[in-house]
Formats: structure tokens, C-alpha cells, sequence
């Protein structure tokens, strides 16, 4: 295993991306499909996974996924990613996602998501990431939840394996 040990901080890993909901992207409700705006998450998560990582970053799960109001055609999307949480090979990746409405300037988060990546060497094989170093208030919270998600996911885990 490569030892990266550099620490890494949230900032390192962030990204923003913006979207536009064309008619293509919706479901027959006339809002955006879920489906759609996932595709979107997976690909921006797996832009912030790599740019902590540095190296190939495969999504192994998306662990927590909440709709909190529908998107609109017309809609600007914007959506913002950056690690949560890194543990050895694998790190959490939360993405938020707003809702704008360009011509009454309102915006509204829509969608949250919390990912888990695993980082690859170029054998394929899971490989060490570098540490975070969470630095503003935000970033501490965000490290710890993601920290107490990660460690009960394990445990969930676990226990369903019994
Ligand atoms: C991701 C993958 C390489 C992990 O393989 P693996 O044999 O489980 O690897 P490991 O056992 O070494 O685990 C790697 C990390 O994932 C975590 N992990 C693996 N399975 C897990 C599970 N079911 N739940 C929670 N964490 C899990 C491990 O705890 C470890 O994290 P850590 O090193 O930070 O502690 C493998 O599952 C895979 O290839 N999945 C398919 C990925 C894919 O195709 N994604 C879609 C396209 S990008």
C-alpha cells in the first residue's frame, strides 16, 4: 500500500458544478428525476474523492440520500462537494444541493448526500488516503457526524451479518 500521508483539507477536495433542469431531465411529474440529480451527486462526490485522494476513487456506497423538495424544470442546480471524513482507504464525501430560481433570485437546498469512496492504486487494490485536517467550525461538525455515520454504519453492518 502507498502511504500518502500528507493531510489533506476539506478545502483541498472542494467542488462546485451547476446544472440547468432541460425537459430531458425530468420525470413525468415535470420535475427533476431523481435519477438524474444522483447521477449528478455520484459524479461531483467522485470529483471531490479525487481530489483528496490523488488517485483513482471508486464509489462503494451512497449511504444517506434525502429529496427535501423537488427541482423544477428551468431551475438552476447548483451543487457543491467536498470529504467529510477520511479513513484508511476510504473517505466520505457530503454533497449539497441548491435549487435557484435565476429570475426571482431565490435559492433553496434541495437535495443532501452523504457518499463513501474507496481510493484505488493502480493495481485496482484499495490504498491508503491522506488524512483531514478539518480547519473552520462547519468542516469540525461535518467531520464528526461523518465520523459517528461512518463508525454506525460498521456496526450496522455487523449486526445484520449475525
Ligand atoms: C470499493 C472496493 C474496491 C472495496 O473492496 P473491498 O474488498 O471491500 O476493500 P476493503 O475490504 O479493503 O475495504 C476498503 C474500505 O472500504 C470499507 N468498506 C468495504 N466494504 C464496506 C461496507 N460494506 N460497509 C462499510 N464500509 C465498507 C472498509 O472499511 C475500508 O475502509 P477503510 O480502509 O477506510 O477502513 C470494492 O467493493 C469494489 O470494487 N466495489 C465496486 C466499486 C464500483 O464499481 N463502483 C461503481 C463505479 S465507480
Amino acid at each position: 500500500m502507498e502511504n500518502k500521508i500528507r493531510p489533506k483539507t476539506p478545502s483541498d477536495s472542494r467542488v462546485e458544478s451547476r446544472y440547468i433542469v432541460m425537459p430531458d431531465h425530468t420525470n413525468h411529474y415535470g420535475t427533476a428525476f431523481g435519477g438524474v440529480i444522483m447521477s449528478w451527486i455520484d459524479t461531483i462526490a467522485a470529483m471531490a474523492a479525487q481530489r483528496h485522494c490523488e488517485t483513482e476513487a471508486v464509489t462503494l456506497s451512497v449511504d444517506r440520500l434525502t429529496f427535501i423538495t423537488p427541482i423544477n424544470i428551468g431551475d438552476h442546480v447548483l451543487l457543491r462537494a467536498s470529504v467529510n471524513y477520511a479513513g484508511n482507504t476510504s473517505m466520505e464525501v457530503g454533497v449539497q444541493v441548491t435549487k435557484e430560481n435565476p429570475y426571482r433570485r431565490e435559492s433553496t437546498r434541495a437535495t443532501t448526500a452523504y457518499l463513501t469512496f474507496v481510493a484505488l492504486d493502480k493495481n485496482k487494490n484499495p490504498t491508503r488516503v491522506p488524512p483531514l485536517q478539518p480547519e473552520t467550525e462547519d468542516e469540525i461538525r461535518r467531520f464528526k457526524n461523518a465520523e459517528l455515520r461512518q463508525k454506525s454504519l460498521k456496526e450496522l453492518k455487523k449486526l445484520i451479518q449475525k
